[in-house]
């Protein structure tokens, strides 16, 4: 099919994006069995937590527990995200091996999820960054409200495109380009990744898209079209952001996956493990699937 990859990658965000905005107390095994869950269906990348203020994300308190309890297998990525150096030297020490820092193309945004301004975040990873590399471990980059913010509405993709530089340039492998509320459509996706791949190579570019508007999965395709190979998704449609009011969960990756399957897209992932996977967290927590393709599967086994 024209421009379409023969692979991608799909990073599964869930039980660090889907769980940390999770007011009920979840266990740690209960995290444990997800991310080893979500091994057993063969993802490469599973972002398992987050080392920043208790204060801030009460629900990732333990994430030094839920790495020392994981099955890791070899040649899977499992990170976490690191927002200064407290956070970092927290991860190595669990013996994390992939962090990511977060940033935001919003003022008001970086202000209340990181409590400091654009430019001083970029400041903060500079040694996360240099600490990181020291150690041999890789950082990928987050960009919050690409394709809108909750607080300022209308963010430029210019302002988008310089933060994606500026993560790049002091050393990010891969910058993960995050429409937060969701309200992104095709054809601004698709202007985004060009202006933005004007400074980061496509190769290094991923697409995390929250489904709030249910367009995520037409941004996929769309971002597919522009050249991006890597997509964050949720197992069933965990989650939203503390700090984007209303926002719902990343997209669910059954439903990335099953797209993909339908493209001949490889992905070395078996849905049926991951419907198994998703179905058993949403039964812990006590919600309603947020995969369509999941619900659909089920009802019909
Ligand atoms: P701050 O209050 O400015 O930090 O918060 P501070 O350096 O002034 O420290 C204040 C207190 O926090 C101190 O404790 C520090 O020790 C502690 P106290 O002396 O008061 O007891 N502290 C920490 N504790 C544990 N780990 C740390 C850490 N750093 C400081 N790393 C800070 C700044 C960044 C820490 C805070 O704002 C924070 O933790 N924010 C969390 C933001 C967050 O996790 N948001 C959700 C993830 S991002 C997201 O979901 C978007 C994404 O999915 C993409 C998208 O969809 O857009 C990635
Ligand atoms: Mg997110």
């Amino acid at each position: 099919m024209q421009n379409m990859p023969s692979s991608v990658s799909l990073v599964d965000v869930g039980p660090r994006d889907g769980l940390q905005n999770e007011s009920q107390p979840i266990a740690v095994a209960d995290k444990v069995r997800l991310v080893d869950d979500l091994t057993a269906a063969g993802l490469q990348h599973i972002e398992v937590g987050s080392f920043v203020s208790p204060k801030w994300v009460p629900q990732m308190a333990g994430s030094a527990d839920v790495f020392a309890a994981i099955n890791q297998q070899s040649g899977v990525h499992y990170s976490a995200l690191t927002p200064n150096m407290k956070g970092l030297e927290a991860a190595l020490a669990a013996g994390v091996r992939e962090v990511a820092v977060f940033a935001a193309a919003s003022e008001a945004f970086s202000q209340r999820n990181i409590n400091c301004s654009i430019a001083e975040s970029i400041e903060r990873f500079a040694p996360v960054l240099a600490a990181a590399q020291e150690a041999g471990v890789r950082v990928r980059g987050y960009i919050s409200c690409v394709l809108g913010c909750p607080y300022q509405g209308d963010v430029s993709s210019e302002q988008v495109a310089q933060v994606a530089r500026e993560l790049h340039a002091m050393g990010c492998y891969e910058v993960s380009l995050g429409d937060t509320i969701g309200t992104g459509t095709p054809g601004a996706t698709r202007a985004l990744i060009e202006r933005v791949a004007q400074h980061v190579p496509r190769e290094q570019l991923a697409g995390h898209f929250h489904d709030t508007y249910g367009q995520a999965l037409a941004n996929i395709y769309a971002s597919l079209l522009e050249g991006v190979r890597v997509f964050d998704s949720s197992v069933a449609g965990l989650g939203g952001c503390p700090y984007a009011k209303g926002a719902t969960g990343n997209v669910a990756t059954e439903d990335v996956l099953y797209m993909l399957n339908g493209l001949g897209i490889e992905t070395g992932i078996d849905l049926d493990l991951l419907i198994d996977a998703g179905a058993r967290i949403s039964q812990v927590l006590g919600r309603k699937n947020g995969s369509r393709v999941a619900r659909a599967t089920l009802a019909a086994r």
